[in-house]
């Protein structure tokens, strides 16, 4: 079958089988299946398939989103991994349960999130994060990883690292704060302008959510009409002698502390400065409002969106002498 619809950069890429698994018992009866190779698919929004997939897809269908425990000041809330994430945030902001406004609008389903730490607007997964349940790809036996187990950083956890490819995420738990309780986090300059521009002086989670809404749709493609997977790259972090170099001939460049003499360096800048913003090879192109978004205009294929991914690490370390890395996993 073609696996068009579920990923969202668009591709037209084949899969030799594929399965939708909506238990856990189907989930484990397809990966204790016979099948050489199995490929987990979640919702498809971090990934750029470059060729076909000579495996068994399975596509993670588990649904449901339960209360666990209900406090004064918190909710432990259990969302199954097929549920779409924008969604849940909805269903959050609905129950007047704060913590994940900020991310609202990021694509994908919630049992991809933990993998790669999600976060946008001064906020990360991280930040509401209880616990996971996980099924261990080989065995089908179930875990559950707590918060420090699964070593969060900056779009990095264990499963994008020393546990690669050996859990489904079936469920996460989350820690949302109940109202009186919730510290929102307007610090992000671009909420900040968005809330003055609705001239809103005491905001709750709900304008929150709106405004990073609003921030997203002019900037980012919807991934519905132009096929992306969001940043393509991650943000570089360099040394401070690199970066004081770099300040000398660029005084304007955007930057953030990163810790311990680090700086990080926003992608999109480095790349709309190699003069990439806008470009365009045949279908696979750099959009026009956000550089760190390789996009497929409609016909491109993984490969040559592949290329221009590396097009766009060479000309920004030719220029810059900083090396890239994406953010999306590539097959
Ligand atoms: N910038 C440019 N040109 C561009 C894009 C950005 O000069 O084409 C500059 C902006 O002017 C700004 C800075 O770069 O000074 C940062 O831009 P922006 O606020 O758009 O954020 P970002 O660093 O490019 C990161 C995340 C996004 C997240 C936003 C908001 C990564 C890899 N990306 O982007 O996450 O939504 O911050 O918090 O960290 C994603 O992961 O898919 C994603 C969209």
């Amino acid at each position: 079958i073609s696996l068009k619809p579920y990923n969202t950069f668009g591709l037209d890429v084949k899969a030799a089988h594929f399965c939708s698994v909506t238990t856990e018992d189907e989930l484990r009866a397809a990966l204790l299946s016979d099948h050489p190779r199995k490929f987990i698919l979640g919702g498809g929004s971090n990934m750029l398939l470059t060729k076909d997939l000579d495996a068994l897809v399975i596509h993670i269908g588990l649904r449901g989103i339960e209360i666990l425990e209900n406090n004064k000041e918190n909710a432990l809330v259990r969302v199954a991994a097929g549920e779409n994430w924008h969604d849940f945030v909805l269903w959050a902001i609905g129950h007047d349960l704060g913590g994940v406004e900020n991310l609202s609008l990021i694509p994908g389903n919630t049992g991809t999130a933990p993998v790669q730490n999600i976060g946008a607007y001064g906020v990360e997964l991280k930040d509401v994060f209880h616990s996971c349940d996980v099924m261990h790809r080989e065995t089908g036996k179930k875990e559950t990883f707590s918060l420090e187990q699964c070593k969060f950083g900056y779009r990095d956890s264990v499963f994008k690292t020393t546990l690669k490819d050996q859990y489904v995420i079936t469920s996460v738990v989350l820690k949302l704060s109940r109202p009186g309780y919730h510290k929102l986090n307007t610090g992000y300059g671009a909420i900040k302008g968005e809330l003055q521009a609705r001239n809103i002086q005491s905001p709750g989670i709900a304008d929150i959510s709106r405004a990073v809404i609003a921030i997203r749709q002019s900037k980012l493609p919807d991934p519905a009409k132009l096929g992306n997977s969001g940043s393509f790259f991650k943000n570089p972090v360099v040394g401070e002698m690199l970066f004081k170099e770099l300040q000398e001939s660029y005084p304007e460049i955007p930057h953030y502390p990163a810790g311990q003499g680090q700086v990080k360096i926003p992608a999109g800048w480095l790349i709309e400065q190699s003069g990439l913003k806008g470009f365009r090879k045949k279908d696979a192109g750099i959009h026009k409002n956000q550089a760190l978004v390789l996009v497929n205009h409609g016909k491109a294929t993984g490969k040559e969106l592949l290329e221009l991914a590396e097009m766009v690490q060479e000309k920004v370390f030719n220029k810059f002498g900083i090396s890239i890395r994406p953010e999306v996993n590539i097959f």
